[in-house]
């Protein structure tokens, strides 16, 4: 192993050169007209990873996003299979104006390489590519089956992965999976992920008079959407963040002591958390703590509001019709489907007959919770910790990672969450980046962890 961790270090640049190219790709899952870049963008990872040695490489189609899949069996039959999971798809990366270099023309200043999906997730994917091809190139083996499944549709809900677990899980068999698409505490302080949201999304679009009207000759007579709209909103959620959806918390399980506990002690900056997000004060529940609601409590979001005249100056109108998108974070064992219906009833229940509404919904997913008492978990740990000479805290996470609910109820894998990531990475945001030294270091905890993995009991 020892040869292998000094092939990868001597190795480091041309991992940065390979990772700018991946990174110039504008793979977008949720546009339809980036599908031909996503298509390039697994072209491309399918590619390297054939020239790392990987076999039975393939690009999968769906009704989507292709799905990349490779593997390296011939660790043995007593040796275990990891299955490790990834997305190569990112976020759209607007506003523009507030990137300080091209989303998509990688950028390396001050060891943070800047880029749409450096951190989330293509960085993170390549770490692991890198750790198999130090291996292949060194001791010619790997010390455990390896098999990677990594798709174009994270960001979406991955809607075709589930669809291809399901007729195809056998393809996918293993003895545990590998995640790398969360983040560590800080600068050398590992954290292993156990615990991640779920998610389900509406859109109410509200619909008034059939064409926009002169706000003074039917104002007074005519329901606005946007008022309309703006008094529904009003009734999700109080001014404390309580959801007020009925039915909405019924299957909320609660924290248990231990796991209050936990959380208690967990070391989070709060100062340096809150000047990370810019806003002025933290805000939530105020019965729980932040670290609680940060990772623990489910949440209500409008994510974008829009209707009326929003061009320069004023224009009298009333509005045809007011749209908002909604999305809920879920916690065990909430149901994306029942909650969904919960929110449609409510808010027709709560709508004026003076407008139509219709609810549009979209993919969701279910929470993951995952025991921190099995043996992949306890390799992990152990191959952090000797990268990181760091003690490893474990966390809950506030996004999602919608399949990893499927590895670990629908195919029995015990998962484990490795990140590499830092809170500071900005994904989803303008300049987003992806601190080097944690790719270096991811690249050596995954050759580690695969060791380790291998006699884990
Ligand atoms: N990598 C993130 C999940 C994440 C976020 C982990 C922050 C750790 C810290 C993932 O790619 C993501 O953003 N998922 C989406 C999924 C959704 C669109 C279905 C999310 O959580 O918004
Ligand atoms: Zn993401």
């Amino acid at each position: 192993m020892l040869e292998t961790l000094q092939f990868a270090q001597q190795n480091h640049q041309n991992y940065v050169t390979e990772l700018i190219e991946f990174l110039r790709i504008p793979s977008i899952s949720t546009q339809t007209d980036r599908n031909d870049d996503t298509a390039k963008a697994a072209a491309w990872l399918a590619e390297a990873m054939r020239n790392a040695g990987l076999e039975n490489v393939q690009v999968i189609k769906t009704e989507r996003h292709p799905l990349v899949y490779a593997d390296w069996l011939h660790a043995g039959q007593d040796t275990p299979t990891v299955l490790i999971y990834g997305h190569y798809d990112v976020q759209p990366p607007e506003p523009l104006e507030l990137w300080e270099s091209p989303p998509f023309d990688p950028v390396i200043r001050d060891n943070y390489i800047y880029a749409r999906g450096a951190a989330d997730d293509k960085g993170q994917v390549y770490i692991h590519v890198k750790a198999v091809e130090a291996y292949l190139k060194t001791a010619g083996r790997l010390p455990v089956n390896v098999k990677f499944i990594v798709e174009g549709e994270e960001e979406i809900g991955s809607r075709n992965l589930y669809h291809f677990i399901a007729e195809n899980g056998a393809l996918l068999s293993a003895d545990s999976a590998l995640v790398s698409d969360s983040a560590i505490l800080g600068k050398g302080k590992p954290a292993l992920v156990y615990g991640l949201r779920g998610i389900c999304h509406i859109q109410i679009d509200i619909t008034g008079p059939g064409r926009d009207l002169h706000s003074g000759s039917y104002g007074g007579g005519i329901n606005n959407p946007l008022n309309v709209l703006a008094h529904i909103i009003a009734k999700l959620k109080d001014e404390d963040g309580h959801i007020l959806i009925p039915g909405f918390y019924d299957r909320v399980r609660p924290l248990s002591d231990e796991e209050r506990e936990l959380l208690a002690n967990f070391p989070l900056d709060k100062g340096a958390w809150l000047k990370e997000t810019g806003a002025p004060t933290a805000w939530g529940e105020p019965e729980y703590s932040l670290v609680e609601r940060l990772g623990a409590r489910p949440t209500l979001d409008i994510t974008g509001m829009y209707g009326g005249y929003l061009g320069e100056g004023t224009k009298t109108v009333l509005p045809s019709y007011a749209h908002a998108k909604v999305s809920m974070r879920l916690v065990p064992d909430q149901d994306p489907h029942e909650i969904v219906e919960l929110a449609e009833k409510y808010i027709r229940s709560i709508a004026p007959p003076s407008v139509t509404v219709k609810i549009e919904t979209a993919d969701g997913s279910q929470a993951s919770l995952i025991d921190r008492d099995t043996a992949p978990i306890r390799a992990a740990s152990a191959a952090y910790e000797a990268t990181f000479n760091h003690p490893v805290v474990f966390m809950r996470e506030g996004g999602s990672i919608p399949i990893v609910e499927r590895f670990e109820s629908g195919l029995k894998l015990p998962t484990v969450l490795m990140g590499f990531g830092l809170p500071g990475d900005r994904i989803h945001s303008p300049n987003e980046r992806f601190y080097l030294p944690n790719f270096y270091a991811g690249i050596e905890t995954s050759i580690r962890y695969l060791d380790l993995l291998s006699r884990a009991k």
